[in-house]
């Protein structure tokens, strides 16, 4: 019989699903419980049945896995970040491996992929160069943390995450004392009342430099008191303040305004220099990121001779090191600012060999670039100034590209963009993915327009979280 809502039972976690839940079975019915983890006899209380599995709570443990370790910190148990903060680093490890493989598998079809030992940290803690926390109100004062797990209301105080440095914990406590000490507000997400909504701390882990950005309500008095009651207990480079008037509980909205400081932080990774803007997107994990660039690019073989595509290509950091050792690199990304910053990047590292478009790939991919019809919209040269014109240089006549990198976001391709990408009709692509389902769902459908998928090496960019990292690389076939 199936379980009911209600009904407590003691279960063996036998595995975990994508998205890092365990499972357990009732005569074979299954069973998804947050927090357990495989080896694990659990009492567990069921919460929610649909029509092929239930779902229930951890209630106590009666056996714990022989994979569990120790909390490293006091917040892990109520704060939502890390999940597998006690799930041996070794075995979250085999287990992504896993993952990679099941979802080629059982997603893609592709059942004879080779599959590299994922690439782990030595040290798996402390890694994350950006935090994002909430501001909340406990009893009557003013909290700063992360949302409690599974609520969407209650906010833990979090005075040291170990995933982040000790120089954004800091930078926390610091905004925290002063915004407590100035009796600014926090935001009420029930009543829609008050100031503090989020604080985003970005860090460069190879220039130190400090990004701080106040998500608010509103524009407020004292921005320039807070922003130096807080550099006198972390100096910081930048401080930012950004308007979210909406109901949205995001980090989101119109900005940044600066108080001190430019809107951006520099990086270094890889052997690269990279201007970051405030809002745009870079790999949390700075250390695994300049492996992942590493390995992709060793994947890519880009040719001096041969051109090569960046795709979703972010602030530039895989379009320079491709365009080391490509003829020509052509970078897409929907974020214009972010395609600013590309061009930026490019021109401080003295390379002109780079074109970036700023637009979703799928359109810009319409029709491949012949030369005669280039479907680069708006090209932005490496000076950072858009060309006058809608075509592309006379000087770089198309031919296929050798490789094309592609990085798209957790949802992956449109099947569009997947059939257009292909019609570039490079020998290699290089898909980074931070999805196994929907990488093995692109590749069973590059595999029916003539790619070829050769192997995937997993990446860990996200210790102690269910989050899995891959590049795939696919051959043409002849
Ligand atoms: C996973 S990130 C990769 C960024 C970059 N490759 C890097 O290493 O930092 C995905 C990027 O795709 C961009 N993006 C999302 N949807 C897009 C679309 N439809 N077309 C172009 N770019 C898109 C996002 O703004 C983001 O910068």
């Amino acid at each position: 019989m199936p379980p009911h809502p209600g009904d407590t039972l003691e279960l063996a976690i036998d595995t975990l699903a994508y998205g890092g839940q365990g499972i357990g079975r009732v005569d074979g019915f299954v069973v998804f419980v947050r927090g357990a983890l495989p080896g694990d006899v659990a009492r567990v209380e069921v919460t929610r049945r649909k029509s092929g599995y239930a779902e229930a709570r951890l209630v106590e443990l009666v056996v714990p896995s022989p994979q569990r370790v120790a909390f490293r910190c006091d917040h892990a148990p109520d704060a939502g970040g890390c999940e597998w903060q006690t799930f041996d680093y070794a075995a979250q490890l085999a287990f992504k491996h896993r993952q990679v493989v099941e979802a080629l598998a059982h997603i893609g079809g592709l059942d004879h992929v080779v599959v590299t030992p994922i690439l782990g940290m030595a040290d798996p803690w402390r890694y994350r160069n950006k935090m994002e926390y909430s501001f909340g109100q406990t009893d009557g004062e003013t909290v700063l943390g992360m949302h409690r797990r599974g609520s969407w209301r209650d906010i833990v105080d979090v005075p040291d995450c170990h995933l982040a440095p000790l120089e954004i914990s800091r930078a926390r406590q610091a905004v925290l004392t002063a915004c407590r000490a100035l009796r600014l507000p926090a935001y009420s997400q029930t009543a829609h009342t008050g100031l503090l909504r989020h604080l985003v701390v970005r860090r460069g882990a190879a220039t130190g430099e400090l990004l701080l950005n106040l998500f608010v309500t509103e524009r407020f008095r004292q921005e320039a008191a807070l922003a130096e009651r807080v550099a006198a207990q972390q100096p910081y480079t930048s401080f930012a303040v950004t308007v979210n008037e909406t109901q949205a509980d995001a980090a989101v909205g119109v900005g940044p305004f600066m108080v001190v400081g430019p809107p951006c932080f520099h990086e270094e990774l890889a052997g690269v220099r990279l201007r970051v803007p405030a809002a745009a997107f870079l790999q949390t994990n700075s250390e695994m990121c300049a492996v992942l660039y590493e390995t992709a690019l060793r994947a890519a073989a880009p040719q001096a001779d041969r051109g090569a595509y960046d795709l979703y290509c972010g602030i530039g950091g895989m379009s320079l090191l491709l365009a080391r050792r490509a003829a020509h690199v052509y970078g897409l990304e929907i974020q214009d600012e972010a395609i600013a910053a590309a061009a930026e990047n490019a021109r401080l590292d003295g390379a002109a060999n780079l074109e970036f478009a700023a637009g979703d790939v799928r359109k810009l991919l319409l029709d491949p670039p012949t030369g005669r019809d280039p479907a680069i919209a708006r090209l932005v040269q490496a000076d950072g100034k858009p060309h006058q014109s809608l075509r592309a240089p006379a000087s770089h006549p198309f031919a296929p590209p050798a490789v094309v990198l592609t990085d798209p976001p957790r949802a992956g391709m449109a099947r569009k963009a997947v059939e257009r990408m292909a019609l570039l009709g490079a020998e290699r692509i290089v898909y980074v993915s931070c999805n196994p389902a929907t990488l093995a769902a692109n590749a069973a459908q590059l595999a029916t327009i003539g790619y070829r998928l050769d192997s995937v090496t997993p990446v860990d960019m996200f210790p102690h979280t269910h989050h899995i990292e891959a590049v795939a690389t696919f051959l043409r076939e002849a």
